[in-house]
This record gives C-alpha cells, structure tokens and sequence, in this order.
C-alpha cells in the first residue's frame, strides 16, 4: 500500500515515529468530532433514537476487524476500566493463580493484582531472559510451559508495549483452553495495525486502547467478551444497558436484567456524540485499508532500520517474533536514554523510552524519509 500521510495533518518536517503513544489523527476523525460538537448547538438536533445508533456501526465494525459478532463488543472509556471489568468477573477455586508477564502494561497488571489479593491467590509472572540469544522465543516457549490446571487466567499483550516482542498467541490461547484457563489480552499496541483473530486464538477477552493503532480519540476503548462473561456483573449500573432503555418515558419501570451480549460492560453516557462517530470514521478507514495491508507498509519501512541496526550489532528478535509497526531497541549499556531522545527531538524525530529500549512504531503517515532521518539521528 502506498502512504497515506496525505490524510493527516503532520506538520512538514516532523518525523514522527510514534504511533504506540498516540496515533495522530485523521483529517476525516477530526471532521466527524466537530460535527459532533456542533450537534449539540441545537439539542433538538438529537434525537433520543440517536442515544443508541451511534455504536452500532462501531460493534460492526470492530467485530469485523478481530472476527466475532457485533454483540461481544464493549465501549469503554479505558483498557484499565476493560481489564477491571472482565477481571474481577473471573471465579476463583481454591489453590488457583493468575499469570502474566514482566513489565506488563500497569492497567493490566493492577486489575490482576486486585484479583489475587481479594482471593488470596499468587501472581506469577514470566519474565523475559535477557541471557538467551532468542528472548521471545525462549519467553514464549516459558509461558506456554507456566499454564496449567491451576491456572485461573493468563493476562497479557500481543505485542509487548515496551520491547516489540510478538506473542504467538495461537499457541497460547490453544493451551488456555486445554487446561481451562482463561486468555485477556490487551491488544492495544496491536490491533488496527496486526491482524488479530478472537475466535481462532481462543480469546476470552480483548481490550484495546483506541487512540494508538485504532486511530479514534482519547477517552476511548473496545473490548471483545465472550460468552462466558454473559452473567458479569459490570462496574457501572447504567439506565443504557437495559432492556427498553430506548423509551424514555418509561425508564422507571425497572428492568431485572441488561441488553444481550457484551452491552452490560459498556461505559455509561456510551452515546457520546464526540467521540463515537470519530473512532467510527477511524475504523471504517483502518478497514479500507485493511489490516494486513497496514502490517505489510511497516514491514517495508522498517526493512531498512532493521538492517541498520543488525549491521551495528544491535539485538534484533528474529522475523517471526516482532511485529513490524513496533520495534523496541536496547540500548547499549551506559546510554544515557533520556538525552538520546532529546537529541532525537532536536533534530524533530519523535520515537520513545520504554525501559532501556527506544521504542520506534511505525504506521501508514509514515514516509522512507522519516526512517532515514532517524538512521541518520541516530
Ligand atoms: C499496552 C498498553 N495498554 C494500555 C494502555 C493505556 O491504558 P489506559 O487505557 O488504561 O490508560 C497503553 C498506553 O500506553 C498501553 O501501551
């Protein structure tokens, strides 16, 4: 595919290689949310079938991009109010733990921490190794031998938000299943730009931040949910998420139950006139494109880097575990991180410091210019 930095607004000059802390945003996403500002000059503008359509292409579409039906889909506010909400809905048995892995991000790591400490369950952690030759591999490999009977859930990413390491997770959603465990993945530095696939993975629950690689605005996320979570309870009690809700003269004839599916989790106020049609108009664009082809124009891009950085030595995982629209670098040891990416700015490269790696990611804005002026800064 060709690069589609024509339909953003990065101003000339700007290297800006920073997708996995916020994705910048679309001339046509921009549009939408001030026509949705605008909307409520006049109220009568809206309409109160309005409270509830808004999401209905965004189900559709979100289901389509991870494979399952619009129903399973949530509208939250944050990955750390989707991590919390599926979590704390997982039973406990005796003698049961949780697992993930190290450095995960902190919204998910807190969610599995308040779960063990209101069980009096452990929190086992599979860390990476640095002393191995191919670390996501061997990490992998680890994760898959951690899962067992005893094993309540494995919360964990697809991408690892700091190093770049992909997760094979065909292999470790098929051993979940095995022993019964459930998978929450935090697809946030993933989906939108790898293709990702809910049912095939055996997913319980996906939760995806969605101003990085969704492209929509702040203040917004999806979630997939499956079946098993059809009885949750959810952390708010919203008039929304009700049977009838759409008759509002009759909203206080109290319903017992909530709408089919996943709806129960969705954040309350979820109409949010704003923000719901931009992360539609961004999702109906990320679809256009189609996700593979977004992974395969960061596979070209970053081709060069990787060589660059192969040729000086650095570590580099092997083709089958990174994604390609992610790349963490280690740096040598003694680098002073902080200042390289303040030298990197100087010269108006934007990437990040995760850790002791720069984290560089990659989407379709981004030209062979910006790759080169990074070499070139670096
Ligand atoms: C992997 C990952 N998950 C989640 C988030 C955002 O979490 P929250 O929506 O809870 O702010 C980020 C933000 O950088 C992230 O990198």
């Amino acid at each position: 595919m060709e690069c589609q930095k024509h339909l953003f607004q990065i101003p000339e000059g700007i290297h800006y290689l920073n997708c996995a802390y916020m994705s910048p945003l679309l001339k046509s996403v921009e549009e939408k949310g001030i026509e949705g500002m605008r909307m409520k000059r006049n109220p009568i503008a809206i309409k109160p079938t309005d409270f509830f359509t808004g999401l209905v292409g965004v189900r559709e579409k979100f289901g389509e991009m991870i494979n399952c039906s619009p129903e399973r889909v949530a509208f939250m506010p944050s990955v750390s109010y989707g991590m919390n909400s599926v979590i704390t809905n997982i039973p406990f048995k005796a003698g049961q733990h949780a697992l993930t892995i190290s450095e995960e991000f902190p919204s998910c790591y807190y969610s599995a921490q308040r779960w063990c400490s209101s069980h009096g369950a452990e929190l086992k952690v599979v860390a990476r190794r640095e002393d191995v030759p191919e670390k996501a591999m061997d990490w992998n490999q680890r994760i898959l031998e951690a899962i067992g009977t005893k094993t309540a859930f494995v919360v964990m990413a697809s991408v690892h938000w700091m190093n770049g390491c992909l997760f094979d997770l065909e292999q470790i959603g098929a051993r979940c299943k095995e022993v019964g465990a459930k998978l929450i993945v935090d697809g946030s530095q993933s989906v939108g730009a790898l293709p990702l696939d809910v049912r095939k993975f055996h997913i319980s629950a996906l939760v995806c931040a969605a101003y990085k690689w969704l492209m929509g605005p702040y203040s917004t996320a999806l979630s997939y949910i499956h079946e098993d979570f059809n009885e949750g309870i959810p952390i708010e009690e919203s008039w929304m998420t009700r049977p009838n809700s759409e008759r509002f003269d009759r909203l206080t004839q109290y319903e017992q139950g909530y709408k089919p599916g996943a709806v129960r989790f969705d954040v309350g106020q979820s109409s949010n006139f704003i923000l719901v049609p931009m992360l539609d108009e961004a999702l109906r664009q990320l679809l256009d494109w189609g996700i593979a082809n977004i992974q395969d124009y960061g596979r070209q891009l970053t081709e060069p880097l990787i060589r660059h950085f192969i040729e000086r030595g650095a570590h580099v995982e092997n083709e089958a575990h990174r994604a390609h629209h992610l790349l963490g670098l280690p740096l040598p040891p003694g680098t002073d991180g902080e200042a390289l990416v303040g030298e990197l700015q100087a010269r108006n490269v934007y990437v990040s410091l995760r850790g002791d790696n720069i984290r560089i990611s990659v989407n379709v804005f981004n030209t062979e210019e910006d790759v080169r002026e990074l070499m070139a800064a670096l």
